[in-house]
């Protein structure tokens, strides 16, 4: 079976955006993968359809009610429970969550799929989070007005490793030798452009000075701007520059 999103949301015409493009769009369609997209407001309560409240305790902004996140979480993860039960990991998209790291992207693609939880307004009452076990995600220290684009992030970066999506280039390039360095500056023709030369050793043909220049550009640069992802690839073990 291929691997399979489902996506809980209030804005369920966020999806599949750009997914439904280029990389993510042609193995959708090929079948290497499914979205299927849940309106929360279809459990909303009352004639407003309402799928939030005012925090306990004070303060701005409207929470998540956890009745209704729970209702629209048991359509889809149970709905395969009593036969094959959903082994799919749920997961909220939240600032508050763990970083997400390319490590968990690739176990999330060897998996049989995921459930997306998108947040919105202040946050999610943590009681649901709680009681379904779900596993909270940032993209990254910065606040998004809602999960939406942080789970179309996950959702591209865990497809284009699913199998057959990239073939081999993928494997080739990030397995190589020079995880977790920062990717060596890319050139292509012309040679000389806007007095700008290529540097001079990627036109030389020798391959192995080549491999040389790139792991040294790439030390440089992962050194420069990433000191952590440098400290980390030292004490992996990597011979000294
Ligand atoms: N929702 C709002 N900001 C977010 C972030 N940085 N990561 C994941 N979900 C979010």
């Amino acid at each position: 079976m291929s691997w399979r999103a489902d996506v809980l949301t209030i804005f369920p015409s966020m999806f599949p955006g750009p997914l439904g493009e280029s990389l993510a769009g042609k193995a959708m369609e090929a079948g290497s993968w499914s979205l299927k997209v849940t309106d929360i407001r279809d459990f909303g309560l009352g004639r407003h359809r309402s799928v939030d409240d005012t925090p306990f305790g004070g303060g701005a902004g409207m929470v998540m009610r956890p009745d209704v996140l729970d209702a629209a979480i048991g359509s889809v993860a149970d709905a395969t429970l009593g036969s094959v039960a959903d082994k799919r990991p749920l997961i909220v998209l939240t600032p508050r969550g763990a970083p997400l790291t390319q490590k968990r992207v690739r176990e999330l693609a060897e998996g049989p799929g995921v459930i997306l939880l998108c947040g919105r307004f202040e946050g999610i009452d943590q009681r649901v989070i709680d009681a379904r076990q779900a596993e909270e995600v940032s993209i990254g220290d910065y606040i998004l007005s809602g999960g939406e684009i942080a789970a179309l992030v996950l959702l591209d970066a865990a497809i284009r490793l699913l199998p057959g999506v990239m073939g081999a280039a993928i494997s080739a390039v990030e397995e190589s030798f020079s995880a977790p360095l920062l990717e060596y500056p890319h050139y292509t023709r012309p040679a000389v452009w806007a007095e700008r030369a290529v540097p001079e050793t990627l036109t030389s043909g020798n391959h192995a000075a080549i491999a040389a220049w790139r792991l040294a550009a790439a030390r440089q640069t992962t050194k420069t701007r990433r000191p952590d992802l440098y400290n980390q690839y030292i004490a992996s073990g990597a011979p000294a520059p």
